[in-house]
């Protein structure tokens, strides 16, 4: 499988999560491969099994590095080239400018259903709350603990007389099935028509008299009133064999395109039939999408096709 998102596993500890995503990764179809696992603990007995795996380790000790660790962390997430970052029994916390750092790029497995019981001794609490079914999450990180965007969750049932170990040892078992699984299908998000569309969708909501409309079949956001409607956005999906989930905003023209697209070629192309009438293409389907640019574009490509009526209404607002 092509383009594998490259992920980097952070354990403290034993590392049977990170054996999970390892063993999963060896399947051929598997969006992601384990470009490297490292963490804070140098003898974590994780690191001897990556190993083993041929996978690469890069042995970092949080104690002896002190203030410097966080950024020997980075400059090996760097080099590896890492898109995702997993933290796997990692039981370090991380600093704010670290998290801000791999926003929406690094997740976390935690054992229990959050938001109920963040931090440790989630089983324990379980059990004190009398609660008949626990679980696993798999969530993003955010510099608030265990409080990021849940990706996906798995329910484990609680029998009487279980206790914290009877517990955590089959949670454990719903934890290597469900982190390969939401791992998966997160990093296959952004090259996931669908997926980019509904992003481009909450960022034009942003612009006033916007409506959806279609072009030749394509979903595309109009601004106007329903008859009026000029479209100034379109998604192209693999529109007439082209690689690209494309989004067609209007450039100033010609030069402008071809300027871009000699310049920044991996992002910008020019849309069969499309760059004729001034659409240029702006590849989405990408790991590394600005969605700051594309909001620009955006606002850029409503203003070029808005009455002048509204855009004027825009500008006196804005001196505001
Ligand atoms: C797991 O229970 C995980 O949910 C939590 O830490 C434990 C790590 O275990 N975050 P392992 O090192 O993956 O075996």
């Amino acid at each position: 499988m092509a383009d594998k998102a490259r992920v980097a596993v952070l354990i403290s500890g034993r590392g049977s999560n990170m054996a999970a995503l390892i063993y999963a990764a060896k399947a051929d179809d598997c969006p992601f491969a384990i470009a490297l696992v490292s963490g804070d603990k140098p003898d974590a007995p994780g690191l001897a099994l990556a190993e083993a795996e041929g996978v690469k380790v890069v042995r970092l000790n949080s104690k002896e590095l002190g203030k410097t660790y966080w950024n020997d962390l980075q400059k090996t997430l760097d080099d590896g080239g890492v898109d995702y970052v997993a933290l796997a029994g990692f039981m370090k916390i991380i600093p704010t400018d670290f998290v801000s750092r791999w926003a929406g790029r690094m997740v976390n497995i935690h054992p229990s259903l959050l938001p109920k019981y963040k931090g440790l001794h989630t089983h324990q609490h379980a059990l004190d709350n009398g609660d008949t079914t626990t679980g696993a999450t798999v969530h993003l990180v955010t510099p608030e603990l265990d409080s990021g965007e849940i990706l996906g969750q798995v329910e484990v049932a609680i029998l009487p007389g279980d206790t914290a170990e009877t517990l955590d040892r089959r949670v454990l078992i719903a934890e290597h099935q469900l982190y390969p699984r939401v791992l998966a299908s997160f990093v296959s998000r952004p090259l996931d028509a669908g997926w980019i569309e509904g992003r481009v969708d909450a960022l034009v909501s942003a612009l006033p008299h916007v409506i959806r409309k279609t072009s030749h079949g394509s979903p595309g956001w109009g601004v106007g009133s329903e008859k009026t409607a000029k479209l100034f956005a379109i998604i192209a999906d693999h529109h007439h064999g082209e690689q690209a989930v494309g989004l067609l905003v209007k450039a100033s023209g010609p030069d402008e395109m071809t300027g871009l697209i000699e310049a920044q070629g991996d992002i910008y192309y020019w849309p069969k039939y499309y760059g004729a009438s001034g659409w240029l293409g702006i590849k989405l389907n990408r790991r590394d999408v600005d969605w700051d640019q594309v909001a620009d574009w955006l606002e850029r490509s409503w203003r070029a096709c808005a009455p002048p009526r509204m855009t004027k209404l825009m500008r006196v607002a804005e001196e505001f």
